[in-house]
């Protein structure tokens, strides 16, 4: 494994949460009916999150040497206003997100870097359990 693949990787990460932070953001805003009482903060909480993971792989990919994408992941956000359909989009993105995150702690392992390991760690984790709350949500 080069460093290239490893930045190659962790931008793909980073590609994945600013689409992430749009999605959430737009499904907070547009979310209707009652559900909109819990999904606005969870979706705005979301996208939160997503921001806050982007600054740390952004960030990973700076002391790594690389340059960090500025565009978003080109998997297509839908509009919706159903929030049946928005928390299927959420878990089907969470799923892709914890697969992506996976694939980059395999990576780390070799590179002994223990700071970035550890804070990529952690990001992995969230995305496991946002992946846990949308499956329940949707039980
Ligand atoms: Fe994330
Ligand atoms: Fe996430």
């Amino acid at each position: 494994m080069s460093t290239a693949d490893l930045v190659d990787r962790l931008n793909e990460a980073l590609g994945w949460e600013l689409r992430a932070m749009t999605m959430y953001a737009h499904y907070a805003a547009n979310v209707q009916g009652i559900h909109r009482l819990q999904l606005d903060p969870m979706f705005n909480e979301e996208a939160t999150e997503s921001l806050a993971h982007a600054d740390v792989v952004r960030r990973a990919v700076v002391k790594l040497g690389g340059v960090p994408v500025t565009e978003r992941n080109a998997h297509p956000i839908m509009h919706t206003t159903d929030y049946k359909a928005m928390l299927e989009r959420s878990l089907e993105t969470e799923t892709k997100a914890a697969e992506v995150y996976a694939g980059i702690i395999t990576l780390l392992e070799e590179v002994g870097d223990q700071e970035m390991y550890d804070a990529i760690e952690q990001i992995y984790f969230a995305e496991l359990r946002s992946l846990e709350n949308l499956r329940l949500i949707l039980a």
